[in-house]
């Protein structure tokens, strides 16, 4: 199948190019390189030895959106390109709508033009907000607490209006929990451009001595160890659930949510010592107070994406952390080596 895919030199979007691509479709890239460069697009045509199309461009525009569907004419969209930091989000309100809600009309306005039907859209565990229970399924009330949160849920509406309202149809709307690890060639990973705002990047830049000690926010939560629970996913894990719901979208009209996660979920102590095994020396850390806005825990039911997309998480912990270390002490400087 064509697939296009926004925001595809990001930390996702390109190691889901190569699942793609090995499964057989064919890609073509809009990126405007906000939050990436050029050099992961090199490094994904490196490993796949296969085509990449790409054009650079912003998803709100309409002029260069025009271009891409006429010029690839797309059967499937996977809509990556959109900003993620939650702190920046309450800071900057109406460009967190902008992009990620007005980034999606576009690119469903762009669609409809040429009579593209199947979008597989990136939203976030986030939209559930403060747990009236775990682990969470799809019909736990959605009261995100951000922002960006927000956005999410917003665009989710907007996509599931558009597939009830358009014949033949169909918005797959992924649930990511925490993504996190790396292609086990090293060679495409994640690479936050200031201070990470995550926990895995950060221990990451810790253990390969870019940053003192990494700081625990809060260690009075309500779980064994007193810090945060997460369901941390392989990276390749939650590509490989997009090439799925590409598949899905082909035969199902209308739009669905699904959970993407492993079911299981770790501490932050628990992170950092599995990234101890990974790497082999001891990680700093320092305590502070719980960061504002954080829940205490978070986890996934995944069993709609197993049902319904034969889709489940194949790599754990270990895994997470080794192909993490493995990528971050490959390139300290991430893409900029
Ligand atoms: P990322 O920042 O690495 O990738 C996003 C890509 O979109 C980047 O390459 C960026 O340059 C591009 N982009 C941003 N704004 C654009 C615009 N206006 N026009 C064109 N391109 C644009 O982030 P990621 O971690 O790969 O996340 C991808 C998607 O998944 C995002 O929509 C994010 O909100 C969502 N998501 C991420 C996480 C996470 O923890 N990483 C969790 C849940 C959901
Ligand atoms: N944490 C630290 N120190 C750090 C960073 C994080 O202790 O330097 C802790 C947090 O307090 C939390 C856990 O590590 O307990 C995970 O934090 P992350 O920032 O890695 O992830 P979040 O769960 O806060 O948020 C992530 C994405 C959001 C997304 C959400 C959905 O950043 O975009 O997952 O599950 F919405």
């Amino acid at each position: 199948m064509r697939v296009l895919v926004t925001g595809g030199a990001g930390y996702i979007g390109s190691h889901t190019l190569l699942e793609l691509m090995a499964q057989g479709h064919d890609v073509c890239v809009l990126d405007n390189y906000s939050n990436a460069t050029p050099e992961v697009l090199n490094r994904v045509r490196g490993l796949s030895n296969g085509n990449v199309t790409d054009f650079t461009g912003d998803v709100r525009d309409p002029a260069i959106l025009n271009r891409v569907m006429q010029d690839f004419r797309p059967e499937a969209v996977i809509h990556f390109a959109g900003l993620k930091a939650v702190g920046e989000s309450e800071e900057k309100p109406l460009l967190y709508y902008d992009v990620n809600v007005g980034g999606t009309l576009a690119l469903l306005h762009a669609m409809d033009r040429v009579g593209c039907k199947n979008i597989i859209f990136s939203s976030s565990a986030t939209v559930y907000g403060e747990p009236v229970y775990l682990p969470y399924d799809e019909a736990h009330p959605t009261a995100p607490m951000s922002v960006y949160g927000q956005s999410k849920l917003m665009a989710e509406n907007i996509l599931t209006n558009w597939a009830k309202a358009t014949a033949g149809t169909s918005a797959v709307l992924l649930r990511y929990f925490n993504p996190v690890g790396a292609h086990h060639s090293a060679k495409i990973g994640e690479d936050p451009k200031d201070i990470p705002n995550n926990l895995m990047p950060f221990i990451a830049q810790v253990a390969v001595g870019k940053r003192d000690a990494l700081t625990v926010f809060g260690e009075d939560y309500d779980t064994p160890d007193g810090t945060g629970l997460r369901d941390y996913i392989h990276v390749v894990d939650l590509a490989r659930a997009h090439v799925a719901a590409i598949n899905y979208a082909d035969k199902s009209t209308g739009a669905r949510p699904f959970n993407i996660g492993t079911g299981q979920s770790y501490s932050v102590r628990d992170m950092v010592a599995a990234f101890e095994r990974a790497c082999g020396s001891p990680i700093k850390t320092k305590q502070a107070p719980r960061r504002a806005g954080d829940i205490a825990a978070m986890q996934a039911d995944a069993s709609r994406a197993a049902a319904e997309l034969g889709w489940t998480a194949e790599h754990g912990l270990d895994d997470m952390t080794a192909s993490t270390w493995a990528w971050q002490s490959a390139n300290p400087n991430g893409y900029d080596n």
